[in-house]
């Protein structure tokens, strides 16, 4: 299939365009669009056929259910009720990076919700992803359009390399300004159960909700009875094609433990490449070193991830190295992907 390529401008939506991708939609054809979190490959997520589809191009596991994309708060089609905290998370949060799980209607396809009595929903805070959700018509189902496995995509480029002649468009936009994909919430308890850490962090859930908690399974490293209720994320994921150690304490030590452990590589006569931050990569002095950022900016740290893990997909290097991150607001995403890049496999100093 030849996949049309179109970079439209975010501040100046050429509407043409977005309405051609949207017939495509509605046709039952896979448009991958931008949103603020990460770059999404969507159907029309009431066309079984259509989200058949999303399936097979990425190669995802059957059992791994599908986000609703909508572009408004009428949402009561796709859910049995929206519980009132779940109506406060969408005035406070919508459009942004945060998907509810609700309990579904029969509308919502079964392969849509990998079989399962409930759905994820969001509204994306990105005008692309918003206009073409209007201009199709009816809920786009995106799962992030990335090979399965793989990094998530926050660039055009990223896309065009896992999908190019596998969909009938791909949308460039600007970036994606969060980096990583949205905060997922179980709304379907009393109290409110992050799946998945993203943009919208603990304390700005605590604020709906004081008894908000982290799924406790997803913090630790999967074995035998390792069942997230998110199907995704027991699957490795967010991986480069080396290996990743992920280096964890006090900073001095990290870099004198990375230090040493790069001179064994290179003694090997195996490349390595070193996840590092503004205030470290100076202390570096083999092996490929990309910065994430500036420790002091964890947002910035969470857009740069997943382009620095697929850059060292380029680099062809045989080892990555990375420093670790505290564990507070946005950090909690960005080390739970790390952690998951990392098949949890992290070096203590
Ligand atoms: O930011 C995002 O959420 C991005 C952009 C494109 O919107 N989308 C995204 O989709 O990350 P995906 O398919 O890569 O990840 C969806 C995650 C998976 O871990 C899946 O298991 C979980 O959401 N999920 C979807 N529906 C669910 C449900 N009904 N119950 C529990 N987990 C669900
Ligand atoms: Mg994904």
């Amino acid at each position: 299939m030849e996949t049309k390529i179109v970079f439209l401008d975010e501040k100046n939506l050429d509407k043409e365009i977005i309405k051609e991708a949207a017939e495509s939609i509605k046709d039952g054809g896979l448009v991958a669009f931008p949103t603020e979190t990460v770059y999404g490959l969507g159907a029309d997520a009431l066309n079984s056929e259509a989200v058949n589809k999303i399936f097979l191009a990425k190669g995802r596991p059957q059992d791994n259910p599908l986000i609703l994309h909508v572009a408004d708060f009428n949402i009561e089609p796709y859910v049995k009720e929206i519980p009132k905290k779940a109506r406060i998370l969408m005035e406070k949060y919508w459009p942004g990076p945060l998907t509810l799980i609700l309990n579904k209607s029969n509308v919502v396809p079964e392969n849509t919700s990998a079989k399962l009595s409930t759905v994820g929903i969001r509204m994306p805070n990105n005008p692309i992803a918003l206009e073409l959700i209007r201009s199709a018509g009816t809920p786009i189902a995106a799962p992030s359009a990335n090979i399965s496995g793989r990094p998530s995509p926050t660039t055009v480029q990223h896309c065009i390399e896992d999908l190019d002649g596998k969909v009938e468009y791909i949308i460039g936009g600007k970036g994606c300004k969060v980096g990583v994909e949205s905060t997922i919430v179980d709304c379907t308890c009393d109290k409110l159960c992050v799946l998945r850490p993203g943009g919208i962090t603990i304390d700005m859930l605590r604020e709906v909700d004081p008894e908000v908690y982290i799924d406790p399974v997803i913090l630790k490293k999967p074995e035998g009875d390792f069942k997230p209720k998110a199907p995704g994320m027991k699957y490795r994921h967010y991986a480069p094609k080396a290996p990743v150690k992920i280096i964890k304490g006090d900073l001095k030590k990290t870099i004198a433990k990375i230090n040493e452990l790069v001179q064994n590589y290179i003694d090997d006569n195996k490349s390595v490449g070193i996840i590092a931050t503004e205030e470290t990569k100076n202390f570096y002095k083999h092996g490929k070193v990309l910065s994430v950022g500036s420790r002091g900016n964890e947002e910035e740290v969470a857009k740069n991830l997943f382009k620095v893990l697929r850059e060292f997909d380029d680099l062809k290097v045989d080892y990555i190295l990375s420093e670790s991150f505290e564990e507070v607001g946005i950090g909690i995403a960005i080390m739970n992907r790390l952690k998951k890049s990392a098949g949890f496999n992290i070096i203590e100093v």
